[in-house]
C-alpha cells in the first residue's frame, strides 16, 4: 500500500475495493480476513473508502457487518443482471454500484431490441445501453471502457438520452 501511495504521490487513497472471486465471477467463500486487512489500512489512514468486487450478495452482507462500504463493483449489464436485487438494496442504504463489462465486455452486447430503441432514438446500441443502465438506479456510477475517442463521444452521448418506457419495456425483455 504504502508503494501504491508512492508511486501515485498521494497521501490516501481516497477508495479501495477489495477484489475477491476470479475471472469466471464471485467465489462463494469468506472474505473476512482479507477486507479487514484493508480496515486496518483505512485505521492508519491509508485508505479513505472500502469497496468491494466481483462478489456475492452474502460477501457484501459478510463485509458490512465488519466495517462500512460505499460501492460495489461487479458484472452486470442489459443482458447480464444477476444483481439486480442486489443493486436495489444497495440503493436503499446508498451504496453505489459501478457495474464492470456495462457494454458486455470484450464483444459489446448486441441484440435486436437494444438496436431497434437505438434506430427509433437516432442513437447508437452502446450510448442506448448505458443510458438504460444510468436509469436503472440513481445509485449506479459507469465506467465504460473504450480505447477510442471517437467511442468515448458516442458513449458520453448516453449519458443525456432518456428512454421512455416504451424504450426500456423493449430493453427489459434482454436480460429477461
Ligand atoms: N472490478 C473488476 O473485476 C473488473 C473486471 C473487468 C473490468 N473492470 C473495469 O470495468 C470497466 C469497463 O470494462 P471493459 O472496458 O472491459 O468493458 P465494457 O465497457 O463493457 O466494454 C469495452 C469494450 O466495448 C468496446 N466499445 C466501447 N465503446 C464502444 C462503442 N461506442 N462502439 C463499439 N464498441 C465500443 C471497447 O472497444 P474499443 O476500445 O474499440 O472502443 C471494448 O472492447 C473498466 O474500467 C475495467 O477496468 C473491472
Amino acid at each position: 500500500m504504502e508503494e501504491n501511495l508512492e508511486t501515485l504521490g498521494l497521501p490516501v487513497l481516497d477508495a479501495v475495493n477489495l477484489r475477491m472471486g476470479d475471472s469466471s465471477g464471485p467465489v462463494a467463500e469468506s472474505l473476512a480476513e482479507a477486507f479487514e486487512t484493508l480496515v486496518e489500512l483505512q485505521e492508519q489512514g491509508m485508505i479513505r473508502h472500502l469497496g468491494l468486487s466481483n462478489v456475492l450478495p452474502e460477501q457484501v452482507a459478510e463485509a458490512r457487518a465488519i466495517a462500512p462500504i460505499v460501492a460495489v463493483q461487479n458484472m452486470y449489464n442489459l443482458a447480464f443482471r444477476s444483481d439486480d436485487a442486489l443493486i436495489d438494496a444497495l440503493a436503499r442504504d446508498g451504496i453505489a454500484y459501478v457495474p464492470f463489462f456495462p457494454l458486455g465486455g470484450f464483444t459489446p452486447l448486441q441484440s435486436e431490441a437494444l438496436l431497434a430503441v437505438a434506430t427509433r432514438r437516432d442513437s447508437t446500441p452502446t450510448a442506448v445501453a448505458l443510458a438504460w443502465l444510468l436509469q436503472r438506479s440513481p445509485n449506479i456510477l459507469l465506467i465504460s471502457g473504450t480505447s477510442s475517442a471517437e467511442h468515448l463521444r458516442e458513449n458520453v452521448a448516453g449519458a443525456a438520452l432518456v428512454l421512455s418506457a416504451e424504450d426500456l419495456a423493449e430493453l427489459d425483455q434482454i436480460g429477461g
